[in-house]
């Protein structure tokens, strides 16, 4: 029977975190949630759940003055607003540190001077750069190779920063590449599962090598949820990979893409390689596995085609979604 809590939620109106929402909503029946979140053009009001369990709140991280009272309020913090998209970093990258750098310091800050249970901050698999070994663990060097990769790294420094310095009960969550429902079509799968059903070529960088360890937003869900609830002495200021440990070309995602829509004449073309392109990555996930007994569970083919699934019966979501992509690095 767990403890309940009032979690805060920040960035829960983007990918990961309506999907995070969802999973506390489903399996904690008792706990109460606050979304923070700005509504950047990633962000949508309507991929919440109706639920009286759910606050939403408009505010934005990088304020204070909206930070301060909802991490008052909450046990649990969850934070993952972020400008999140490799290729708008590459294009205007001012806002990446403002929102991820200092906006982390706003929330990890507030956690601190309220105390809180836990905060759980989301960074990512993109601070490591190429994998220098066949699979990366949380010892892995930081060699982030964009600028949202950099500011990534640097929010997640703070965090442990804050650790140290200050004891704060807070555990880092560097996640591989997430796919699922309700995910921006400017990311790599929604991207070519909607330019698809577009009737489009789907349109990859360089010869599509480039390889990523995906990994099903429901497994993370899960993942994230162990890390709330671990006992605070085997996570305090830990790093946990969260991926499969396979990776997988983009080359194949689009060729297994295209199986899935037999109906539809799908083309695949290559166009030019991405600047700070990072070549491969692939989670040594043992960590996750011993102390959080986390391991994933959506295999990529299963978890591949309920997304597709999703996308052709959600089709007004996604048509209705603002376009995201900076056109010359969709994707
Ligand atoms: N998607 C992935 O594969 C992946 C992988 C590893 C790590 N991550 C990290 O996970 C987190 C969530 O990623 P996502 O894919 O759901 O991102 P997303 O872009 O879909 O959602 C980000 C959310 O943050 C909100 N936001 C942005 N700036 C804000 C601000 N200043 N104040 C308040 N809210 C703000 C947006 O409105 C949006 O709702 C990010 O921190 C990202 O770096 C994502």
């Amino acid at each position: 029977m767990s403890k309940d809590r009032r979690v805060l939620v920040t960035g829960g109106a983007g990918f990961i975190g309506n999907n995070f929402v969802r999973h506390l909503i489903e399996r904690r029946p008792g706990w109460e949630i606050t979304v923070l979140d700005s509504l950047t053009y990633a962000g949508r009001r309507d991929n919440l759940p109706p639920s009286p369990r759910i606050r939403f709140v408009r505010g934005d991280v990088r304020n204070p003055t909206d930070v301060d009272p909802c991490v008052q309020d909450a046990d649990v913090v969850v934070h993952f607003a972020a400008e999140s998209h490799v290729a708008r970093s590459i294009a205007e990258n001012r806002v990446f540190f403002e929102t991820d750098v200092l906006g982390t310091q706003s929330v990890t800050s507030a956690c601190q001077r309220f105390g809180v249970e836990r905060l759980v901050h989301i960074s990512t698999s993109e601070v490591y750069g190429t994998a220098l070994v066949p699979r990366m663990d949380e010892n892995h060097p930081l060699q982030p190779c964009s600028p949202y990769a950099a500011a990534k790294a640097g929010a997640d420094r703070l965090v442990h920063s804050y650790v140290v310095t200050y004891g704060l009960p807070a555990v880092i969550i560097r996640p591989f590449n997430n796919y699922g429902p309700r995910q921006h079509t400017e990311k790599v799968i929604p991207h070519f599962i909607t330019e698809a059903l577009r009737g489009r070529p789907l349109t990859i960088h360089g010869d599509g090598s480039a390889e990523r360890d995906w990994v099903s937003v429901h497994d993370h869900c899960r993942a994230l949820l162990t890390a709330i609830e671990a006992p605070l002495d085997r996570v305090r200021g830990k790093v946990f990979n969260i991926g499969s440990g396979r990776s997988v070309p983009i080359l194949g995602i689009a060729r297994t893409l295209q199986a899935l829509l037999p109906d539809h004449d799908v083309r695949i073309e290559c166009g030019t390689d991405r600047p700070g392109q990072v070549m491969r990555h692939t989670a040594d996930a043992s960590r996750a596995r011993e102390v959080l007994g986390w391991t994933p569970k959506i295999p990529l083919e299963e978890g591949l085609r309920d997304t597709v699934e999703w996308y052709l019966a959600h089709r007004e979501w996604w048509e209705r979604a603002p376009e995201g992509a900076v056109r010359e690095f969709a994707a």
